[in-house]
């Protein structure tokens, strides 16, 4: 499958645990190149006391990654995003400053603890909804709240929550928990995007190929091109709606 758009990947350089440099950047676009996919959401962590990388300076090496996809003449689009950890400024963050949310929409990739409890994850995203953003919850697959209740995801749904899975999860790369969730969720269709959150070229690489194929068999080829092209492209979309 070809078009694919990766909305969760750390390969903005030198900003957080993604690529270390310019030059695996461009190693990983091209790994993403070879994966189908043709738009990246670049989408660095942003987690206080961790993860605190002052916004201009991810704004520059946005630039320089730009610049170089340009010089090595790679068919890739690049869109600025963010993996917002959950926190208690968050509201104000998000209103004062377009970097942390997904190419400046009201889409904001949202990342919770393992442990945080149902009620914390739903208080928020619903703190979220009420303030107009669209919450994107990241790597749904890796929260314990709702392995204990499945239902819980439902309720997110309903109230409007958009929902994340990683490839490597999908696939079983990640251990038969997280495999055996993933299919519950796509079964159900509780799916908005399936993406890499890739860090390197190794064990947390890009591999949306494999991924796209191995749904496209399991669920049918019109829930893959959903999670992989048509929901993402909606992201992108809505800026260039205004
Ligand atoms: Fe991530």
């Amino acid at each position: 499958m070809r078009g694919l758009v990766d909305i969760h990947c750390h390969i903005l350089p030198e900003v957080d645990d993604g690529a270390e440099d310019l030059k695996t950047a461009i190693r990983m676009l091209a790994e993403e190149q070879r994966n189908g996919v043709t738009k990246v959401i670049l989408t660095p962590h942003f987690r206080r006391g961790m993860f605190e990388t002052k916004m201009p300076f991810k704004r520059r090496q946005f630039q320089r990654l730009k610049a170089a996809v340009k010089h090595y003449e790679m068919d890739i689009q690049l869109y600025f995003g963010c993996e917002y950890h959950v926190g208690r400024h968050m509201i104000d963050r998000l209103d004062q400053e377009s970097g942390y949310r997904m190419n400046g929409s009201r889409y904001v990739l949202i990342e919770f603890s393992s442990t945080h409890s149902y009620d914390y994850v739903r208080e928020r995203l619903y703190r979220l909804l009420s303030n107009g953003y669209c919450p994107i919850v990241a790597h749904l697959e890796r929260y314990d709240c709702f392995y204990q209740e499945f239902d819980r995801v439902n309720e997110l749904l309903r109230m409007g929550v958009h929902v994340q899975i990683t490839a490597a999860a999908v696939l079983g790369q990640m251990g038969y928990r997280q495999k055996r969730f993933c299919k519950k969720l796509l079964k159900r269709g509780l799916v908005h995007y399936i993406a890499s959150d890739a860090h390197d070229l190794g064990k947390r690489g890009v591999n949306l190929q494999e991924c796209t194929t191995y749904v496209e068999k399991k669920y049918g080829r019109e829930l893959a091109e959903e999670v992989f092209i048509g929901k993402p492209e909606q992201i992108l979309r809505e800026r260039s709606a205004e």
